[in-house]
């Protein structure tokens, strides 16, 4: 069950933190993602005392939930962040965030994305291609602005999870190859305003086991022996993201294994780490309403408000997202619980057995805080969701629903 400290039935109401959820809906419509405030601090908490001994920089990945208001919790508990894009580093200078907490990481930065960072003077820029290095390298000269970059590798690892978010085996798109150190290190040495500092990999996301952390680590560590021998003086090691949560009945990941593992093989570098999930994942729950319950041949469905343009992870990697009432019933359906865009692909879930629900009823999408608001889209002109902070017995919007002059801003 995704029953968490913030999402539990009292007297047979689902309630986040100390409010029924159903009384929200009520109030705020559906569909609707509620996020729990204090899961979101209490997992950051959780993530930097697994990593206390190593004192890591924490730089929460933007990219999971780019809420102002979460990011501005997070600024306020010391996060520091990830981004990759300028539209995620507009977010942080609007909530003031440190410059010198931020990495700008990504495959495919644009000129106008490597001046706003080099302008913004970063932590560091992640380095991805070699075009990326040369172009960054004629940006910085050209500005004569000096700038610490980190390189990141492909470690060629491979794990075990969804194939569209591994990102550290050979064949993706991601970091560059380990068999390059040669050429960056012959580009870098024309450069006097870009100074390597750093190295690193991020392998996927949603693992589980985190053994691939620990071969990518020490691969890493032999590539930063070979960069040391060759005169850099390289300061920190980014580990990237990728530490999954149980979304089913799956075991949580050893994050002490992983933190004693780094602890021991760091040596004297500075840690750099980029969760996203872990952060914001098991902190919201979307919540919808049963429009129709509709029985067609053997097959029933519930066909709720909701639908894949709200939450895509189920249509795009048949993620599970466990689904519950917001009020607990007795009897049980087997059903499909799917949206109303015209998709065969738009659903929540697939024959599950869940209790009796019937039209006008409420449910909610659990594990729903990363990947889940931020790939929303106005997909068959549907006005994006609502987003409301719990903290105790308050809610706020902090994200209120997208108007029909929302959707269409912008167009003759
Ligand atoms: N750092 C980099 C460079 C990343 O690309 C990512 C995620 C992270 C950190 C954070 O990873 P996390 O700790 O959240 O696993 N939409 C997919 C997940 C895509 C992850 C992309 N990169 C999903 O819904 O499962």
């Amino acid at each position: 069950m995704a029953l968490t400290q913030a999402f539990s039935y009292r007297n047979g109401q689902l309630f986040c933190e100390d409010i029924p959820l159903a009384g929200l809906a009520d109030q705020f419509g559906t569909p609707c993602y509620v996020y729990s405030k204090n899961a979101i601090l209490r997992n950051f908490h959780t993530f930097r005392t697994a990593f206390e001994a190593v004192d890591p920089l924490i730089c929460y990945a933007v990219k999971a939930n780019s809420n102002l208001s979460i990011l501005r919790l997070l600024k306020e508990e010391g996060s520091g962040f990830d981004v990759v894009s300028a539209g995620e580093l507009y977010r942080l200078k609007k909530i003031g965030g440190d410059p010198k907490r931020i990495v700008f990481s990504g495959v495919g930065k644009t000129v106008e994305e490597l001046e706003m960072a080099l302008q913004m003077s970063l932590f560091s820029l992640n380095v991805e291609s070699l075009e990326e290095l040369e172009t960054l390298i004629d940006l910085a000269e050209h500005k004569d602005v000096r700038q610490d970059i980190s390189i990141r590798l492909n470690p060629d690892v491979d794990t075990t999870t969804h194939p569209y978010v591994a990102t550290g085996f050979r064949r993706h798109k991601f970091g560059l190859d380990v068999n390059h150190v040669e050429k960056i290190i012959g580009l870098l040495r024309q450069s006097s305003h870009l100074h390597l500092v750093g190295l690193g990999f991020h392998i996927g996301s949603q693992i589980l086991n985190v053994q691939p952390f620990l071969d990518a680590f020490l691969k890493l560590k032999g590539l930063v022996a070979e960069f040391e021998t060759l005169g850099f003086v390289i300061e920190h090691l980014d580990l990237g993201g990728g530490i999954g949560i149980p979304y089913q009945d799956e075991t949580e990941p050893d994050l002490n294994r992983y933190a004693e593992f780094v602890k021991e093989h760091r040596g004297e570098y500075r840690i750099v780490l980029e969760p996203g999930r872990f952060i914001t994942g098991n902190t919201a729950v979307l919540l919808n309403k049963i429009l129709y319950h509709k029985v067609n041949y053997e097959k029933h469905f519930l066909i709720v408000d909701g639908a894949m343009n709200d939450l895509l992870r189920p249509s795009l990697y048949q993620a599970y997202h466990e689904v519950l009432p917001l009020e607990q019933k007795e009897g049980s359906i087997r059903a499909d619980v799917v949206g109303p865009v015209c998709e065969t692909g738009d659903f929540f879930a697939h024959d599950r057995l869940l209790p009796l629900l019937k039209q006008g009823d409420y449910l909610a999408i659990m594990n729903a805080g990363a990947y889940g608001f931020v790939a929303a889209s106005n997909y068959n002109s549907r006005p994006r969701a609502a987003e409301i902070l719990v903290d105790g017995d308050r809610p706020q919007v902090v994200r209120t629903r997208e108007t029909f002059q929302d959707l269409i801003r912008g167009e003759q």
